[in-house]
């Protein structure tokens, strides 16, 4: 098996599907997930090639923009890696990492089990925070209609992941159903240092927008 080669071609199969996505999860996004999810199982001693092809894949149908099947990820994963020959124990775990990596609400626990998943879902979660997060975050309530910012709606966490995603505030309040917790979800010791700098950002950021929304 020549991993290089099949590690290239999912990439541009990965590419192709997602160029010119305006919904935050765009191919940058998917690369970013990768480097990331490298440079943390590199410090925590993952498999590289798990990590590299479950970065790849973790959003290749997500169930957001899909009707809400929560299987379809898995299934578009699993028969890409076929496609490409990936042995079947390397698709098995790949898959259940993509199975266990999104974000489901604010006390919904999802974790994966190896270092692998664990390195892919930090990169995840640090691409929705700092910068990147808060950018994204503005963009996919602009794609769903949403407030920016409503002060007369108080903040909401979500007991379930039905509630989670079928929830419609302002994005503001997904900073508190969500941004904001992520850092204590890291999973990995590398995922914690690398999300506290991005954390203090947003923090930094409410502040701001708070003061300029009370012309202060
Ligand atoms: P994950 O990669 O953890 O599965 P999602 O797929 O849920 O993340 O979300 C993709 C991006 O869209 C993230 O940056 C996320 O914070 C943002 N996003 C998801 N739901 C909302 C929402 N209700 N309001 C604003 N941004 C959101
Ligand atoms: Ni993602």
């Amino acid at each position: 098996m020549n991993w290089k080669e099949t590690i290239q071609a999912i990439e541009r199969s990965v590419k192709d599907k997602f160029s010119g996505e305006a919904t935050g999860h765009d191919w940058h996004h998917i690369d970013r997930v990768r480097r990331n999810a490298l440079i943390i199982a590199e410090k925590e001693g993952g498999d590289l090639i798990i990590t590299e092809l479950a970065a790849l894949l973790h959003d290749i149908d997500d169930h957001k923009f899909n009707g809400g099947d929560w299987e379809a990820g898995t299934r578009k994963a699993k028969q890409i890696l076929e496609e490409h020959h990936v042995p079947e124990q390397a698709s098995i775990h790949i898959c259940q990492i993509i199975g266990k990596v999104s974000f489901k609400g604010a006390n919904v626990l999802s974790v994966p089990d190896s270092i692998e998943g664990k390195s892919v879902q930090d990169a995840d979660r640090l691409d929705a925070i700092g910068a990147i997060g808060i950018a994204r975050a503005f963009a996919y309530g602009g794609n769903k209609n949403r407030m920016i910012y409503d002060p007369d709606e108080e903040v909401v966490l979500h007991q379930s992941r039905e509630a989670y995603f079928n929830a419609g505030s302002h994005t503001i309040n997904h900073f508190y159903e969500k941004l904001l917790l992520l850092k204590d979800t890291m999973n990995t010791p590398t995922g914690k240092q690398m999300a506290a700098s991005r954390h203090a950002f947003m923090e930094q950021f409410l502040k701001q927008f708070y003061d300029e929304w009370d012309t202060k």
